[in-house]
């Protein structure tokens, strides 16, 4: 599979998402600014990914910073940081990868710019790949939690799309799959940018994983019918107490398998933990464009023209839906999240 995103000859390749499943296309960036838009219009999406991409984004806007001190380099830098932190307010992967990226200014004051340059990209490399390495131990903690036989419900993507590779959600399945476990996968659509129909279902399906696609609608009907045993979802930030936002609708699947005694896990690295958010209910949650609701994604209208649009991105799955976090370093009960910080 063509990376999410990669560091390709002193430039940012960016697999376009919003052209899935239909075309598959590299957006290769040559400054920051692009990378920016990319994030923003859901070009490349999902919490780790984002943050791996923003890091690359920084690494490259700082080879074009041209000046003669120090001070200039920094103070361009932080520019360039603050119109990354514009891209997405809800991901807190964002903001951990610009600050470990503004750290790597930190006590380098003496250093040539080129080796500043140079340090840019080692950090955003080393994100990309402890992203990697965070994955695949998700993965394995959370295959343990599942057994032969078993269908799994997720809710938009979670996958290597949604993460530098192998995924959060995706990855406990690609865990559990690659034990011979005999699993099916069921993906909600994830209404209205559909990740679930257009990035989970093709993911899945290129791996050879039994994936059914189903309407948002359908999983309480599901549930009921008995037919879903586990549910594994992502999430874009974990607030202290253990309370998770994440795409839009998980709070209603995470509701629905609360009263139908079905376990509902939350597959995450340490890097989506924000333990400066007391609650849930602090997190900022993205409002995005009323078009996507109004509009197809061949762009046709399904809405009255003018009419009132609600549009929230995410929601918010209180700790007490949650039956455990799988973290790169375990799994554990919501409100001892605070634990699994790096
Ligand atoms: O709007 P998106 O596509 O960026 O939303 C993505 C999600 O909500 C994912 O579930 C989350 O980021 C976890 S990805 C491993």
């Amino acid at each position: 599979m063509i990376p999410t995103v990669e560091w390709k000859n002193g430039l940012v390749n960016i697999l376009d998402q919003s052209l899935l499943p239909e075309k598959v296309e590299v957006l290769v960036c040559h400054d920051y600014q692009t990378v920016v838009e990319a994030i923003s219009n859901l070009r490349v999406r999902g919490a780790p990914a984002i943050g791996v991409t923003a890091a690359m984004g920084l690494a490259l806007g700082g080879q074009s910073i041209h000046v003669s001190s120090f001070e200039e380099f920094q103070r361009e830098f932080h520019v360039m940081c603050d119109s990354m932190s514009d891209a997405r307010p809800t991901a807190v992967n964002l903001f951990w990868a610009i600050d470990r990226m503004k750290r790597v200014l930190l006590h380098r004051k003496e250093e040539s710019l080129s080796s500043l340059q140079q340090q840019l990209i080692h950090e955003a490399q080393t994100i990309l790949e402890e992203d990697i390495q965070m994955n695949q131990a998700i993965g394995d903690f959370g295959a343990k939690l599942i057994t032969d036989g078993q269908t799994i419900l997720t809710h938009c993507n979670a996958g290597a799309l949604a993460t530098a590779g192998y995924g959060t959600a995706l990855g406990v399945i690609r865990s559990a799959w690659k034990t011979k476990k005999g699993i099916r996968v069921i993906a909600d659509e994830t209404r209205p940018v559909l990740q679930g129909a257009r990035l989970t279902a093709w993911e899945l399906q290129q791996d050879g994983i039994p994936v059914t696609l189903i309407t948002d609608n359908a999983a309480g009907a599901l549930m009921q019918q008995g037919r879903i045993h586990v549910c594994i979802v992502g999430a874009d930030r974990i607030a202290a107490n253990g309370d998770v936002v994440n795409k839009i609708g998980t709070y209603s699947v995470a509701v629905l398998a609360k009263v139908h005694g079905i376990p509902f896990y939350v597959a995450a690295p340490s890097s989506t933990i924000d333990v400066t958010m007391a609650s849930g209910q602090d997190i900022p949650i993205e409002q995005r464009s009323s078009t996507e609701v109004t509009t197809l994604h061949s762009g046709r209208s399904i809405a009255p023209e003018g009419i009132d649009v609600l549009n929230p991105a995410f929601d918010m799955t209180p700790a007490e839906y949650i039956t455990g976090i799988i973290t790169n370093r375990g799994v554990v009960a919501p409100h001892t999240i605070a634990t699994m910080v790096s």
